[in-house]
């Protein structure tokens, strides 16, 4: 393989539990994407143990790196940036980033650049992977590559955001969660209905054998806020304000509701006349107090509790842009890896003649090559840091 020797850029992503290193060159062309997951461990605590996180990142780190490099064909000589994530994640997680970035950089002679990790998931629309992403119509582009003008989800573990991306450039914050981010309900879900961590995914693949309208679960649509919305969300929530607590109480009770009657009846396992169950102490870790439902009627209950999520989701997006006059959705983060928000996206810009992206499945979830692609952007308009870099948990969604 030719390796291009342009602009190649090594990124490092330690915000969460994934440790990832990437090679990408031009800020668009990924010749490496190594991602080291640590769900496993975690998985045993039906969550992620912030010190248990650091503590393999540490481990895992400089073995990425390595990694990325040998993957990309690219040695030392041919990089000209270190772009690392700073924030927002989990203090101890993002240090070892930042520290690893830092001394490779001045080790090297290299410049560096820290990124915000949610810029970065916007910036994966960026991307040149060869890989499957899904996309309609070719989408004009702005300056720093990204599809403009268009409203983006930025859906993770721990940010539900909607914003819009104008086509002069920047990016307005239209709207967040107020109380739960989406990932966050996903797997609280999960380990509700005894499906392990990470959830996600698992509650995306038991949906497609179940039935979305089998539960009727509230689609909490928090009243706009401005002239026609009145009183809406709190101003720091902005106009397109989501919030998926209740509907993550109301999945909680409807399962003790069902657990309950299933006990009394004394067939529940059965109540679908499908498959047995595997009794709660067969379940994968982290999954204490699983229920004995029928997995069908689980199944269910995954699919409906998606479908209410999907629904909120799309509605404010497709408001989102309606009210913009945009004409092209984005999203992006791991629950933009998502089948039914996929589908539902797709399928609401279908109806309306509007371009729609969402990035490949592994550059939605944690990765180090949108890392490199936020970082290419900024250092190229001129950003950099110094050997004074902080990792900074609580950063906002800013390009
Ligand atoms: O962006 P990400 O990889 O890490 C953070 O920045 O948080 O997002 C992780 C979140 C987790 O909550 C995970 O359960 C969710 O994305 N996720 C999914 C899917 N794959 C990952 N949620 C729904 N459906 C999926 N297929
Ligand atoms: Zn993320």
């Amino acid at each position: 393989m030719d390796v291009p020797t342009d602009g190649l850029c090594l990124a490092l992503e330690t915000s969460c539990d994934e440790t990832a290193a990437a090679v990408v060159a031009g800020g668009c062309q990924v010749l490496s994407s190594v991602v080291a997951s640590q769900a496993d461990l975690h998985g045993r605590y039906g969550g992620v143990v912030p010190e248990l996180a650091a503590r393999h990142h540490l481990e895992a780190v400089l073995p990425v790196v390595d990694h990325a490099l040998r993957q990309a064909g690219a040695s030392w000589g041919d990089l000209c940036l270190v772009a690392v994530t700073r924030g927002p994640g989990l203090p101890a997680a993002l240090l070892v980033g930042v520290a690893a970035a830092k001394a490779l950089a001045f080790a090297r002679g290299l410049p560096l650049v820290g990124v915000n990790h949610l810029a970065g998931h916007v910036y994966a629309h960026r991307l040149e992977t060869g890989e499957a992403g899904e996309r309609v119509g070719a989408l004009p582009r702005g300056g720093d590559g990204l599809p403009r003008p268009a409203v983006c989800l930025v859906v993770s573990g721990s940010h539900t955001d909607v914003c819009l991306l104008p086509g002069d450039g920047g990016l307005h914050l239209l709207g967040s969660t107020v109380d739960d981010a989406v990932g966050e309900a996903f797997d609280k879900v999960a380990r509700l209905l005894g499906l392990g961590y990470p959830g996600g995914a698992r509650i995306d693949r038991l949906a497609a054998s179940g039935d979305p309208r089998a539960v009727p679960f509230p689609r909490t649509l928090r009243p706009l806020s401005g002239p026609r919305g009145g009183g809406g969300p709190t101003p720091a929530a902005g106009p397109f304000a989501f919030s998926f607590s209740g509907l993550k109480t109301a999945v909680a009770q409807h399962v003790a509701m069902r657990v309950a009657a299933t006990a009394q009846s004394g067939d529940g396992r059965r109540h679908h006349g499908r498959r047995e169950a595997a009794p709660a102490s067969d379940a994968p870790p982290g999954n204490a107090g699983a229920p004995a439902l029928d997995p069908a009627e689980v199944a269910d209950v995954a699919a409906s509790f998606q479908a209410a999520v999907v629904d909120v989701l799309v509605e404010r997006t497709v408001r989102a842009a309606e009210e913009h006059g945009v004409k092209a959705l984005l999203a992006c983060g791991g629950v933009a890896a998502n089948s039914g928000l996929r589908a539902a996206l797709g399928r609401a810009a279908a109806e309306r003649r509007w371009g729609w992206a969402v990035p490949p499945l592994r550059y939605c979830t944690d990765n180090a090559a949108m890392i490199a692609a936020a970082g290419w952007v900024a250092h190229r308009a001129g950003r950099g840091d110094g050997w004074d870099l902080d990792a900074d948990p609580n950063l906002p969604l800013e390009l």
